[in-house]
């Protein structure tokens, strides 16, 4: 299958991204091979930015997929694939940053990986080997986040060049400034809900002004999802624009997100989408 190219964006560390990446996180989650063959058929379509994270258990398949990637020819070399993993919330002190990106390297059979994100701003108390999983995340298991220790452990990992890039995950702005006043490096990125109906102007605003690249997660709202809404693929402005350029909501929401329309806007399209009000029911990110 012929693929296309994906365009790019150029972080603060001088790394190229690719805007679209394709996310892994599955659930109920299939077995490992399953999943390395659903990543194969990624690369061979021409996804080549992947999003993991230790959380979603989908590291060692990803892993093999890469390897696979490379002996099948679908990639000629590990550097034609961006990976992005993310530190979880357990791990999220100054002692546990570097052992946990060495295991997410294990697994993912790599020596570095494209980008390291703090996945929440949360530290929950680390109980050994298991993480401690989404659903069991409660009051008592939240211990306070040492946000000046953990960013300086992932500075380590850069300067070990094991992450090309460090970055955050659903951070708001009062936390990321916290990292700007200690930084030596910079985040590169700041990965979050963003959609049409979630726009994050003012998060987006200031991460514009700091260098830092504003990257979003379930960008169709997490259409079907546990944590979703209906509020982007539903949406009847999203859905009469698309419909009169013979698209669907998907096709234009992605569009949206990369800011690269492959069919004419109007103005006044432009100025109704900036203006589908907030619909949200989701998490968010955290001030
Ligand atoms: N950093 C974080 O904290 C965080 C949090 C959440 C997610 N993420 C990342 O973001 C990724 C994406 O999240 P997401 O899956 O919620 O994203 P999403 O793109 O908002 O939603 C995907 C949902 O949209 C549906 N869909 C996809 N293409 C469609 C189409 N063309 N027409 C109609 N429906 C379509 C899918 O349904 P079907 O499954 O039925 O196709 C799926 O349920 C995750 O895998 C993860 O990597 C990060």
């Amino acid at each position: 299958m012929e693929s296309k190219k994906i365009p790019e964006v150029i972080l603060n560390t001088g790394q190229n991204m690719p805007v679209i990446g394709l996310g892994t996180v599955a659930n109920p989650l299939p077995p490992n091979e399953e999943l390395t063959s659903i990543f194969i058929d990624a690369f061979d379509v021409g996804y080549r930015h992947f999003d993991t994270a230790d959380i979603y258990k989908t590291e060692e398949p990803l892993g093999q997929a890469v390897a696979k990637a490379l002996d099948l020819g679908l990639i000629k070399t590990r550097d034609e694939v961006f990976i992005t993993s993310k530190l979880w919330c357990s791990d999220a002190d100054h002692d546990f940053v570097l052992p946990a990106l060495r295991k997410t390297l294990q697994k993912l059979g790599l020596e570095y990986v494209d980008l390291y994100l703090i996945h929440w701003p949360v530290r929950l108390k680390n109980k050994g080997e298991e993480s401690i999983h989404l659903n069991e995340i409660s009051a008592e298991n939240m211990i306070p986040l040492d946000i000046k220790g953990t960013w300086k452990a992932m500075e380590e990992c850069h300067r070990l060049g094991l992450a090309k890039s460090i970055g955050v995950s659903n951070f708001g702005i009062k936390k990321l400034s916290q990292i700007l006043e200690n930084a030596t490096i910079p985040p590169a990125v700041n990965q979050v809900e963003l959609n049409p109906s979630w726009q994050q102007r003012k998060l987006g605003e200031f991460c514009k002004k700091n260098g830092i690249h504003l990257s979003g997660w379930s960008p169709l709202g997490a259409y079907k999802a546990l944590w979703g809404s209906n509020a982007v693929m539903e949406n009847p402005i999203l859905k009469e624009i698309a419909h009169s350029r013979h698209k669907n909501v998907a096709q234009m929401d992605h569009s949206i997100g990369i800011q690269s329309y492959h069919f004419s806007m109007s103005q006044e399209g432009a100025w109704r989408i900036e203006g589908i009000c907030y619909t949200y029911t989701g998490p968010g990110t955290f001030d």
